[in-house]
């Protein structure tokens, strides 16, 4: 019998990749989005059904796990569903933090809640979380997405022990640059006059072409989704896109403080103006 996936975030970037890869591979596919009037050749894909998910509206969460649940055995949650809010902190409006904290963590707590008790009858279950390498290293101007990232690499990491005994397992995928509407509609800046110096520092260190085209596509993404879910393993996490494999690799080396040193250098320059 063939399994099924539930994604958020699946109207474009690597949702939508995930799931046009999984229905290839003959999975059942929930792909939930903002706006399913927009799911495009997604609602053509045999195996695919769309529904209406804004991950910060409780109520919506509810209902569409429960239409999710009439309609299948979900056997995987792919919470993927999140978005960049970038530039100087002391710049960010209370509403700009609360949407981003609503929306990349409380978004997947939520989410995650409702299919527990699916999971826990069942004694199976798979939930799998899109972080970022910004979960794991940090860059300047991108604290509360960080802050976001680095939760739920730490949320995940916890929960995997307490719902291992129910056989419900618990990953994380870490991407580094994707190419999808990340970096372009879908990122949210802050303003703050002060730091504009310093800011536009990191801004040309975060599009120097070298940088961004070591990104990956989101179908090269997928795979790892794929295999996270496929292998079999109890493996937490997944660092995804040799950008993010890489930095990673350096983080451990070198480690957290001469690591730190090599971002302030490469985003900044030298703090104390020596070159
Ligand atoms: N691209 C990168 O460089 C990169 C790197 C590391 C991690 N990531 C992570 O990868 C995930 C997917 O991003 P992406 O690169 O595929 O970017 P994307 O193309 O902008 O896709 C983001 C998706 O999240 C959805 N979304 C945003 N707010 C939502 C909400 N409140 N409820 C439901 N869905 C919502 C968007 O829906 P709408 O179409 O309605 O806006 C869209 O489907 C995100 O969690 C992101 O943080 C991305």
């Amino acid at each position: 019998m063939s399994k099924t996936i539930f994604i958020t975030g699946a109207s474009t970037g690597l949702g939508k990749a995930t799931a046009v890869l999984f229905a290839q591979k003959g999975w059942k596919v929930i792909a939930t989005m903002r706006k399913p009037e927009d799911a495009g050749e997604l609602s053509q894909l045999g195996g695919v059904s769309v529904l209406p998910l804004d991950v910060t509206d409780p109520e919506q969460i509810s209902s569409t796990v429960a239409k999710a649940l009439e309609l299948a055995d979900v056997d995987v949650l792919f919470n993927n569903a999140g978005y960049g809010l970038a530039g100087p902190f002391e710049g960010a409006t209370d509403e700009q933090l609360v949407r981003q904290l609503d929306t990349n963590l409380l978004g997947v707590m939520r989410v995650t809640q409702a299919f527990l008790p699916h999971f826990r009858m069942r004694q199976s279950g798979l939930i799998v979380t899109t972080t970022s390498i910004g979960g794991l290293v940090a860059f300047p101007f991108n604290s509360v997405y960080h802050a976001t990232k680095w939760a739920l690499e730490g949320w995940s990491e916890s929960l995997a022990f307490e719902l291992a005994p129910f056989g419900i397992g618990v990953k994380t995928v870490s991407p580094g640059g994707i190419k999808t509407d990340f970096a372009g509609r879908s990122l949210v800046l802050t303003q703050h006059a002060a730091y504009a110096t310093e800011l536009q520092k990191a801004m040309s260190r975060f599009s120097d072409p070298q940088r961004t085209q070591q990104a990956s596509t989101a179908e090269q993404i997928a795979k790892v989704v794929w295999e996270a879910v496929t292998d079999g393993q109890q493996q937490l996490r997944y660092v995804a896109g040799r950008d993010a494999q890489d930095l990673y690799a350096q983080r451990q080396q070198v480690g957290v403080e001469a690591f730190r040193k090599g971002i302030q250098q490469a985003f900044l320059g030298d703090p104390t103006g020596e070159k």
